[in-house]
């Protein structure tokens, strides 16, 4: 297993692998690697001759000082974990100076509007800070495939969206949600829950499977109303939002259409922990 921390070394090697014709398949996380991640590099090295796992907490995505700093770093254990699926990946651990060069800004992205909607609205500048790290992997990694979870759907859209207008020679794979055996997605953030919000969190999930079914038969508006009451009758889950938005615009619906796809997209605070899920819903 080779841990790489500075652009150099890994861009050598990787030119080493092009030469002899390898395909490169990339996963980019921030670490604390769980079942979800793994997924996603077992997808890789089942597609790829070789799998480059980047792990950098990327400063520029956090709108929150403490956010970032209590964010778990635990580089290790995730080799270890990488270590279980294959010894030939190739980790790339960067310092913060080796990907910003002292630098340390986001540049500013125009995604056709997806930065506008839900975690756009909520976490300001998050959208410039990934499209700024994940393009600067990008060019160090020169992945022919990479891969990202639905968790983060939005997220996913706007990388394609980033590829596509910067005619970045990649191909985007999305990944469908790792979930806990009671439904949490599964999330590094997860770590952090204090037992209580362990026990709670799973509602998330139950929430969104009964929108579900509602919205078979009831507006996006009732939908959302009924989702935000039974929120507002949980103690310790704090609803940010809930939204039923066209998969291609990430906008709210207004009025259904059956000729669109929909999802249902959720941010709800357990205690000081921000979670995220999604679910399609036809
Ligand atoms: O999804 C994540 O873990 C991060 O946003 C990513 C894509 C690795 C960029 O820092």
């Amino acid at each position: 297993m080779k841990i790489f921390s500075e652009i150099k070394q890994i861009t050598k090697n990787i030119e080493r692998l092009k030469l002899d014709n390898q395909t490169v398949g990339f996963v980019p996380t921030m670490g604390a690697l769980h079942a979800g991640h793994l997924s996603l590099v077992a997808k890789a090295l089942a597609d790829n001759d070789v799998v480059v796992v980047s792990i950098f907490v990327n400063p520029t995505q956090f709108d929150n000082v403490e956010d970032l700093e209590k964010y778990p770093r635990t580089l290790e254990k995730d080799a270890a974990l990488l270590k279980t699926l294959s010894n030939a990946i190739l980790i790339y651990a960067p310092t913060t100076n080796d990907i910003y060069q002292n630098n340390v800004v986001s540049q500013h992205f125009d995604f056709d509007g997806l930065e506008h909607e839900m975690e756009g609205k909520f976490r300001a500048g998050h959208f410039d800070g990934v499209g700024t790290i994940v393009k600067r992997l990008f060019e160090i990694v020169t992945p022919d495939n990479a891969y990202f979870g639905e968790k983060d759907f939005q997220q996913l859209a706007i990388i394609k969206k980033l590829v596509e207008k910067q005619r970045i020679p990649v191909k985007i794979t999305g990944c469908t949600i790792h979930r806990e055996a009671n439904g949490l997605a599964m999330s590094s953030r997860n770590t952090r829950l204090k037992p209580a919000y362990k026990k709670a969190a799973p509602f998330i999930y139950k929430t969104l499977q009964a929108a579900k079914v509602k919205f078979g038969t009831e507006s996006a508006t009732k939908v959302t109303e009924w989702v935000t009451k039974q929120f507002a009758k949980q103690d310790l889950l704090v609803l940010e939002y809930f939204i039923i938005a066209d998969i291609e615009t990430l906008k709210t619906v207004k009025r259904k259409s059956n000729k669109k796809k929909y999802r249902a997209f959720i941010a709800v605070y357990a205690d000081d922990i921000r979670l995220i899920d999604n679910i399609a819903l036809n």
